[in-house]
């Protein structure tokens, strides 16, 4: 069984000293914060920028909760048209810039830099808005020598998608005209103590490891003690986005500070590789890219495929789990022509697990049970 995320109780991938977020990412930003999520670092990075009645641009292939810190703030989100190759639409960016947008978001997606990202940021700095790097996906990846989720005014990176914990995130504040206004609130910053979180997803991890064997128990223990940090992934986005509204754990610190970054990196890297090779010759199945540029950090293997359903239930029957589409769509996204190609990506996108703790045989042994089939 191929489980969706990496275990907290395997260690350090080589024999390498680690090295720690901080090292990793020191250098490359004006400033940075720790946050519990993306979305509470995002608010507090906007909150000294905006006033309320001013809008911020969003690609509309962005999961439903992102605009929740927008709505808290009094902005209105509105979504721009994507391409299939995930870059922004830019003559609908520009249709919809007003005098009263006050910044436009950019996505890197699944660990990769957004196509088009030097354009975009050309257009908002010609409309003088400030650029959001919305980097959740890939807090590891380097990108011709800067850090994604640098190359904004702002950005954002979120370690809870990468490294096993419960919950976390890093706010770049990369200007600085944006670091000096910069404030942080109570949710800025790592918890005094281990908490119900940290214990929780201890207890979770204890379990998931123990039937990681046994698909059936493991899915009625994940249905007990469900999501990471025992956030579960059931609710509005709004109350979704309030349970994470907080500190970064403490045991999510202590985590990712005692993490290898290069060789997590390096594990995810062979393991899409391994994915790639498997994959390249299926008629059904289109990777999403094709190369794997040098110092970038994939947070899956991202394809495309007419039939989902039917490729979903192929892996699931080889033992892989934590496929899933992505992402779950705003509703004003779903409910609007315009946005076609996001509702199609949101369908046709099925993203593989390559995280650090995927043996490189068991890959393998899938790939083989793949092709017999
Ligand atoms: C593109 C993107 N941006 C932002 C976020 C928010 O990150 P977090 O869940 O850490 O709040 C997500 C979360 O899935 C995301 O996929």
């Amino acid at each position: 069984m191929i489980s969706g995320t990496p275990s907290l109780f395997v260690s350090s991938l080589s024999s390498e000293r680690p090295t720690g977020i901080e090292q990793f990412v020191d250098g490359h930003t004006r400033a940075y914060t720790y946050y519990g999520s993306g979305k509470a670092a995002l608010r507090d990075g906007l909150s000294d920028l905006v006033e309320p009645g001013e809008n911020v641009l969003v690609p509309a292939y962005l999961p439903d909760g992102v605009v929740e810190p927008l709505i808290e703030l009094g902005l209105e989100p509105r979504y721009y048209r994507i391409r299939s190759t995930l870059a922004p639409d830019f003559g609908d960016v520009e249709a919809r810039i007003d005098t009263n947008t006050v910044a436009v978001l950019s996505v890197n997606y699944f660990g990769f830099p957004q196509p088009g990202l030097s354009e975009l940021s050309d257009l908002v700095s010609e409309y003088d808005c400030y650029h959001v790097d919305d980097n959740a996906h890939a807090p590891l990846s380097v990108d011709d020598g800067t850090l994604l989720g640098t190359r904004g005014h702002l950005g954002i990176t979120s370690l809870w998608k990468l490294f096993p914990v419960p919950d976390g995130a890093l706010l770049y504040c990369n200007d600085d005209d944006v670091a000096d206004r910069y404030e942080p609130s109570s949710l800025a910053g790592i918890q005094d103590g281990l908490d119900r979180t940290d214990i929780r997803f201890v207890a979770k991890s204890i379990l998931d490891d123990v039937f990681d064997a046994d698909g059936t128990v493991r899915q009625s223990i994940s249905a007990i003690v469900s999501g990471r940090g025992g956030s579960p992934s059931v609710g509005t986005p709004q109350k979704r986005y309030e349970r994470r509204k907080t500190r970064m754990s403490k045991l999510s610190y202590r985590v990712v500070e005692d993490a290898d970054p290069i060789g997590i990196r390096r594990t995810r890297r062979e393991n899409y590789r391994r994915w790639r090779t498997l994959l390249t010759d299926r008629d059904d199945v289109e990777l999403v890219y094709e190369s794997l540029p040098e110092g970038i950090c994939p947070q899956v293997f991202p394809v495309r495929t007419d039939r989902p359903e039917a490729f979903l239930a192929e892996l699931e029957q080889c033992g892989i789990g934590g496929v899933h589409t992505w992402p779950r769509l705003s509703s004003s996204v779903v409910e609007e022509p315009a946005y076609e190609t996001a509702r199609r990506l949101s369908r046709d996108v099925l993203t593989l697990p390559v995280h650090q703790h995927i043996e490189p045989s068991t890959i393998e042994a899938v790939g083989s049970e793949l092709r017999r089939r």
